[in-house]
């Protein structure tokens, strides 16, 4: 029912460019807005905001109404499954998130996939309250943390590492590496097939830290469990588009599309363009990848750049994004600026 909705983000990712190009930016709900912080000091702490539907639903819409954007991506975060499969998941100010490491093979199975998967309704909830207010031509977009890029959080404790301990696992203890990234593909999968009959039109999975993995881990880590999740997503009988975002995959983003059933890739700020153009199938949407700092510098510099990623992918499936979130120092004219230019097409 969903898939039917006359939406430009949807057009795209079903392999047919558009004009004007659809745009939507990664952590377009957040920080830099001022009716997101306004909505956020009512809350006790960030995870009782992404449990709350009313609060989650009003972050989600707030971009939509200010910037009139294409896709409106779902308030939640990547993190929420870990505190579902029993971990405890803090968020810290000015830390950022701090997780309950696992070390045994108990450590994953605390709650059921059910029970970790029901302990995630109030994100049902606000999808369906989310879907109910956004007019027809606007995409609503679920999501969930890619499995290497949440295990790294539940080996590590917490991002911005250089990794090294989650990668070593892959050495050292790959039977409970293998274990911990098949379990998050179970729960996700269920995860995100809720999300869906909730009412998301599309799904995109956040492979954040795809980046500085040797060739054989890239594939072991990335490659097989996303390929996985997609799979599973589509024995579940979800058929929405899937976008997948693995960052930081450099020369490896060729094995990623060709392996993993994605409709769209996500393309990260240290891509070269004409790199992209030669390794991603034409019929695979790219969404991409102006760089945040820019967008916070503004001026001629983001206005050329933007017309640039818009003339690259001109005769592709194309839909405009940032290559990384948003910033919470972003100024809001420049957000519109990129939207105007967007619009007007090259
Ligand atoms: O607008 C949107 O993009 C929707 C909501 C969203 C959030 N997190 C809200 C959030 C999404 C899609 C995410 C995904 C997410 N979360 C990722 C993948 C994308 C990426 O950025 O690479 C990752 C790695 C996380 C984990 C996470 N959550 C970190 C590292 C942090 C702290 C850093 C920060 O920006 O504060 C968070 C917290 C978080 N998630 C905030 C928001 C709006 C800030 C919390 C606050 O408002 O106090």
């Amino acid at each position: 029912m969903t898939s039917e909705r006359a939406s430009r983000f949807l057009t795209v990712l079903q392999g047919k460019p558009s004009s004007p190009v659809p745009i939507w930016m990664m952590r377009q709900a957040g920080r830099h807005l001022p009716e997101y912080l306004e909505l956020r000091a009512q809350a006790k702490n960030f995870l009782d905001f992404c449990y709350s539907p009313s609060m989650a639903a009003e972050a989600t819409l707030q971009p939509i109404r200010r910037y009139d954007m294409d896709a409106a991506i779902l308030f939640a975060d990547i993190l929420l499954i870990l505190d579902a499969m029993g971990l405890d998941v803090r968020f810290e100010k000015g830390v950022g998130p701090i997780v309950e490491t696992v070390d045994t093979e108990a450590d994953l199975h605390r709650t059921s996939v059910e029970t970790a998967t029901q302990r995630l309704s109030p994100v049902y909830e606000t999808v369906e309250r989310v879907r109910g207010q956004l007019q027809d031509d606007k995409a609503l977009i679920g999501f969930c943390g890619a499995p290497w890029t949440v295990a790294l959080y539940a080996i590590e404790g917490r991002g911005g590492t250089d990794k090294s301990s989650a990668r070593a696992w892959a050495y050292t203890r790959p039977e409970l590496m293998q274990a911990l990234l098949d379990q998050l593909i179970e729960i996700s999968a269920h995860y995100l097939a809720a999300q869906v009959k909730a009412g998301a039109d599309a799904l995109m999975i956040f492979e954040s830290w795809a980046e500085g993995l040797p060739s054989d881990l890239f594939q072991t880590l990335v490659v097989e469990p996303n390929a996985k999740l997609v799979a599973r997503l589509r024995s579940l009988g979800v058929t929405v588009p899937i976008i997948g975002f693995p960052r930081g995959a450099a020369t490896m983003i060729g094995s990623y599309a060709d392996q993993v059933e994605v409709n769209g890739i996500g393309l990260d700020t240290a891509i070269d363009p004409d790199y992209v153009v030669k390794t991603v199938p034409n019929h695979i949407a790219v969404q991409g990848h102006l760089d945040p700092l820019l967008l916070i510098a503004g001026g001629a510099a983001m206005d050329a750049r933007v017309r640039e990623i818009l003339e690259t992918y001109n005769d592709r499936p194309h839909i405009f994004n940032l290559g990384h979130g948003v910033r919470p120092e972003t100024p809001i004219p420049h957000v519109e600026r990129v939207v105007e230019l967007v619009r007007q097409g090259v």
